[in-house]
């Protein structure tokens, strides 16, 4: 029986400790969750990337100079697309919700081939490349297969609820702690009996209390649309990159208890610009992008902005770090710097922090 404190509750804690007390072969009497944010906060943080995103799951294929992180972490989305399926089979509140996902490419790099580790039709789901007839304006390749949309703050709260609902189940006792930690030696005063310490903090808390310098944000904004009408979208997300090298996507965001769907538009992807307030440049672009893309998310030539979002997606340089580190204190495992795909990642990665800690307690095989 151990103690186990987690920081961050994002996806990436959240999830861990969702995997960590699902898992019949780790023993745990006490968890601590330490984090600054939780799920179902008003207003959401900035510092709270899981809360803004998307969010939907697109694969990609294995680019040559990135081969080794990629391969990794498609990986973990491999994981995640299974465990995606299993929780939406059973919890319609999770709002996950498979559909069919549509990538555009204006100028695809070569790797978009349709045959490339990590997109090809063995690896993902009813995976065909488009006809050229079938392809818009200006487009050069485009590529469909199955995926899935969740409604990110509804879904980190569907998370956080199944955590307290296992932790009573298994007899856990569970601490959801609202702090700033100053550095990461604090989290071993907090829990001082801890066997292990699961670093999930976004950009890497550092133990004198900065972050992991290979950590840099990338901005994105995006609109939160309200669209009253039926449109293909409701079953389709697609993502199309110009030869510009903008990105423009549209998300669902299925609704709870019957409460009508929001669609996420977007977007940007701005290396270390950490302008937190939402940019009139950046929204009229993705209008007049949107305008051209996706018309039918409009009602009376219009799209009805609800919200503008600005998050942080949490990247690093060299790829996520997941990994298990001795110190003096204890075992702590990094799990953190997951970029833009923290949910299609989620569940690979705690199942990787998760066999890492197996580890540390000798168990050799989970
Ligand atoms: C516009 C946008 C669209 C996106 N779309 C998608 C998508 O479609 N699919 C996808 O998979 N991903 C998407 N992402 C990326 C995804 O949101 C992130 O990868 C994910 O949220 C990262 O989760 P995390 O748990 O690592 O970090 P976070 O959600 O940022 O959580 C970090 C946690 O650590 C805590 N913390 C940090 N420092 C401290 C401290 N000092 N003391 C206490 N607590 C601390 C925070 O309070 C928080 O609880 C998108 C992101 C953006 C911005
Ligand atoms: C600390 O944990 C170990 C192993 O989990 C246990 O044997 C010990 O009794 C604990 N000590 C305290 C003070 O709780
Ligand atoms: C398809 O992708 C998988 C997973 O990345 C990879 O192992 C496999 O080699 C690829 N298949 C082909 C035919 O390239
Ligand atoms: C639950 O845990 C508490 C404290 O660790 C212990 O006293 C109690 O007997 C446990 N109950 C069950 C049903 O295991
Ligand atoms: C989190 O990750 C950073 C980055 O490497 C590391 O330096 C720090 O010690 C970690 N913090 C915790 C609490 O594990
Ligand atoms: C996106 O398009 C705009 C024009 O609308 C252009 O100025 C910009 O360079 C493009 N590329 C990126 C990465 O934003």
């Amino acid at each position: 029986m151990s103690t186990v404190a987690i920081v961050g509750s994002g996806v990436i804690g959240l999830s861990t400790a969702y995997e960590l007390l699902s898992s019949p072969n780790l023993k745990v009497k006490q968890l601590h969750i330490i984090a600054q944010h939780f799920p179902g906060e008003s207003p959401i943080s900035h510092e709270y990337t899981s809360a803004w995103a998307g969010a939907h799951f697109r694969p990609f294929p294995h680019r040559p100079e990135t081969f080794e992180s990629d391969a990794r972490e498609s990986k973990y989305t491999r994981l995640t697309y299974k465990r995606m399926r299993e929780i939406a089979a059973h919890f319609p509140e999770s709002t996950i919700e498979f559909m069919s996902g549509i990538d555009y490419l204006e100028n695809p790099t070569l790797e978009y081939d349709g045959q490339s580790p990590g997109f090809n039709a063995t690896s993902l789901e009813e995976f065909v490349e488009l006809p050229e007839s079938a392809l818009p304006q200006a487009v050069q390749a485009g590529f469909q297969y199955k995926t899935y949309c969740l409604n990110a703050p509804e879904y980190l709260e569907f998370l956080q609820n199944q955590v307290c609902r296992l932790s009573r189940a298994r007899n856990v006792s569970l601490e959801l702690k609202r702090m700033t930690l100053q550095s990461l030696s604090q989290v071993f005063e907090i829990c001082n009996n801890c066997s292990v310490v699961f670093n999930c903090s976004g950009r890497g808390l550092q133990f004198d209390g900065s972050y992991d310098v290979k950590s840099f944000g990338i901005r994105g904004q995006t609109l939160l649309l309200q669209v009253p009408h039926d449109t293909k979208y409701k079953k389709l997300t697609v993502t199309h990159q110009d030869k510009n090298g903008n990105w423009t996507f549209v998300i669902k965001r299925p609704g709870l208890h019957g409460k009508q769907a929001r669609y996420i538009l977007g977007g940007t992807k701005q290396v270390n610009y950490n302008n937190v307030t939402p940019s009139e440049m950046d929204t009229t672009a993705i209008i007049e992008r949107g305008r051209v893309l996706f018309p039918e998310l409009m009602v009376q030539n219009k799209f009805l902005v609800e919200r503008i979002n600005v998050g942080f997606r949490p990247a690093r340089v060299g790829g996520s770090r997941v990994e298990l580190e001795k110190t003096s204190r204890g075992p702590i495992i990094h799990a953190y710097g997951l970029g833009g795909m923290g949910f299609e990642t989620s569940f690979g990665v705690a199942d990787h922090s998760l066999k890492l800690y197996g580890q540390t307690l000798g168990l050799a095989k989970l």
